[in-house]
């Protein structure tokens, strides 16, 4: 188990996050919390403000109020940059990778941008390249590289930084439903192997049910529910405001 660090236990903690632009509220009131090695799904119709969540703990989008901390500490005033180091780190949607690097180099110049020295930043990226199972394709320019191989390799750079927490927005957007399959499983093992806590935003609501420790809901802005994937399927608020009709059977 990973020792809870923060006085609260959890690792990632947002207390009345609100994020209005021109006077429109993105986010109102928005209280989330994060366990370390939790795997949270973050949903939500189109609109709803989950990248804009997203932006804010990771430094992009200033909060109109309220307060990100990171282990108990207050960062809501960090730039991206230091919260990087101080471990959280996100991928944007549609995130690509350096086309004219391989795949390590990728992952060391995360590395080094994170301060690692150089050795050090090598030696994670052997690490992350064993660990995500991309040796095969590991010194091949991300230009080239086979599909279904890029967003592992993304997935795997984004944790060059050895962050505490990864926010990955629609990571699967555009894959197939195998491919999306794989992806899933591949996150849960780099949760396994690092113990990060990732915060995913994914609209494949089956995908999300399967995956995800708890998932937490936002309706224009607002938290609608938080709870177990079981729990929040059969919300009336959930059902009313983003499941609709949809009938969202999930296989084990
Ligand atoms: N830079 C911005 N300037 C003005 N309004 C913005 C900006 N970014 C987001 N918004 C607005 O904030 C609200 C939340 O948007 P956000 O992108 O966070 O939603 P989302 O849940 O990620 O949606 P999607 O599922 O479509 O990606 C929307 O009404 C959006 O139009
Ligand atoms: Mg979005």
């Amino acid at each position: 188990m990973t020792k809870p660090s923060s006085s609260t236990g959890y690792v990632l903690e947002t207390r009345g996050v609100s994020v209005a632009y021109a006077g429109v509220a993105a986010l109102s009131d928005v209280d989330l919390v994060l366990a370390p090695a939790e795997i949270l799904g973050l949903i939500g119709a189109n609109g709803a403000g989950k990248t804009t969540f997203v932006n804010v703990i990771s430094g992009f989008t200033r909060v109109t109020s309220g307060s990100v901390l990171l282990d108990g500490e207050d960062v809501t005033r960090a730039t991206p940059d230091k919260r990087v180091r101080k471990g959280i780190t996100r991928t944007f949607q549609a995130g690509r990778l350096f086309t004219k690097m391989t795949v390590r180099e990728n992952i060391e110049v995360a590395a080094l941008g994170a301060g690692l020295r150089s050795g050090a930043a090598r030696a994670k990226a052997q690490e992350l390249i064993a660990l995500s199972g991309l040796a095969s394709v590991a010194d091949i320019r991300a230009d080239v590289l086979p599909y279904g191989f890029e967003r592992k390799a993304a997935l795997a750079r984004s944790l060059a930084t050895s962050p505490k927490v990864l926010a990955v927005d629609e990571p699967a957007a555009g894959l197939n439903e195998s491919e999306s399959q794989e992806l899933v499983a591949f996150l849960a093992e780099m949760r396994d192997a690092t113990g990060v806590a990732v915060i995913i935003i994914e609209h494949d609501v089956g995908l999300v049910m399967r995956l995800c420790d708890r998932v937490h809901v936002l309706a224009e802005g607002r938290t609608i529910c938080v709870g177990a994937p079981a729990e929040v399927q059969q919300s009336p608020e959930v059902i009313q405001a983003y499941l609709g009709t949809r009938s969202v059977t999930v296989d084990a």
